[in-house]
């Protein structure tokens, strides 16, 4: 069974269509990449998942539940959520970041403190030296892994990234991806990643669904899609040319 399902999603906002009749499935361990050109829909199918937004006609299912049927905050800890602009709190420390969730769900100190050292080091930012530090005493890149282990501190099935690299310099932005790839050989999760770059869609994802102008275009694995022929999958593996 698909671990989230888009069933003829469409969603409007005041009659002008935003996504239209997308349908997919997501098996757990898998990484869906949505791919699009910046308006094409992504970050709002994202957002159905977890549901900070709902479809206009049709449904998202999250282990074959409606979003509309579960409870939020319920549905928001199964999914830990990723974004370009990270969103720490400047007045936590990374510690306190990263702990933030498992706190909630009501975890013992020592649970969230092996737990919180645990990631940092798997992000390669070594807790002795990073956990008592606050947002702004780091690098973009390194509050990026800031956010990925505070995604995955709760150890959320589901996890959902918006562009995370995206304002990252390129040696930066490689480093990411391939502890993108190393977590997820680590931890099997299955994510939904969004980006609007061809090569870390082929690079990251284990299916690509191709958005345009909200619809899906094309959905296949990375070698079925890189000889997809749709007008829109040839101008995005056009870019791999040069
Ligand atoms: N709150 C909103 N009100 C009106 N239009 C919106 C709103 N949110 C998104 N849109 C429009 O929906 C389309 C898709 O947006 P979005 O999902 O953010 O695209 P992407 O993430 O692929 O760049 C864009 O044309 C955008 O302008
Ligand atoms: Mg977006």
């Amino acid at each position: 069974m698909a671990l989230v399902e888009f069933r003829g999603v469409s969603y409007e906002i005041s009659g002008k269509p935003i996504l239209s009749d997308v349908s997919l499935g997501v098996e757990a361990g898998e990484t869906l990449v949505l791919l699009g050109r910046s308006g094409s829909g992504k970050t709002t199918a994202l957002k159905m998942i977890n549901g900070m937004l709902f479809p206009t006609r049709g449904e998202v299912l999250v282990d074959g539940r409606p979003t509309t049927e579960w409870d939020p905050i319920r549905l928001r800890r199964r999914i830990g959520y990723v974004i370009q602009e990270v969103g720490l709190f400047p007045h936590f420390t990374v510690g306190d970041n990263v702990g933030l969730v498992p706190k909630l769900e009501g975890w013992s100190a020592t649970d969230i403190e092996r737990r919180v050292n645990l990631l940092l080091e798997k992000v390669g930012m070594p807790p002795g030296e990073f956990r008592s530090r606050y947002p702004r005493q780091l690098s973009g890149g390194q509050r990026q892994r800031v956010g990925v282990a505070r995604a995955l501190a709760a150890d959320p099935p589901v996890l959902l990234f918006d562009e995370p690299f995206g304002a990252l310099d390129p040696v930066m932005r490689w480093e990411l991806q391939q502890q993108f790839l190393n977590l997820r050989r680590d931890f099997q999760k299955t994510s939904i990643f969004v980006t609007h770059d061809v090569r870390e869609a082929l690079l990251l994802g284990s299916n690509i669904a191709l958005l345009a102008g909200g619809r899906l275009d094309v959905i296949a694995p990375p070698q079925e899609f890189r000889r997809a022929r749709s007008e829109e999958a040839r101008a995005f593996l056009g870019c791999l040319d040069n």
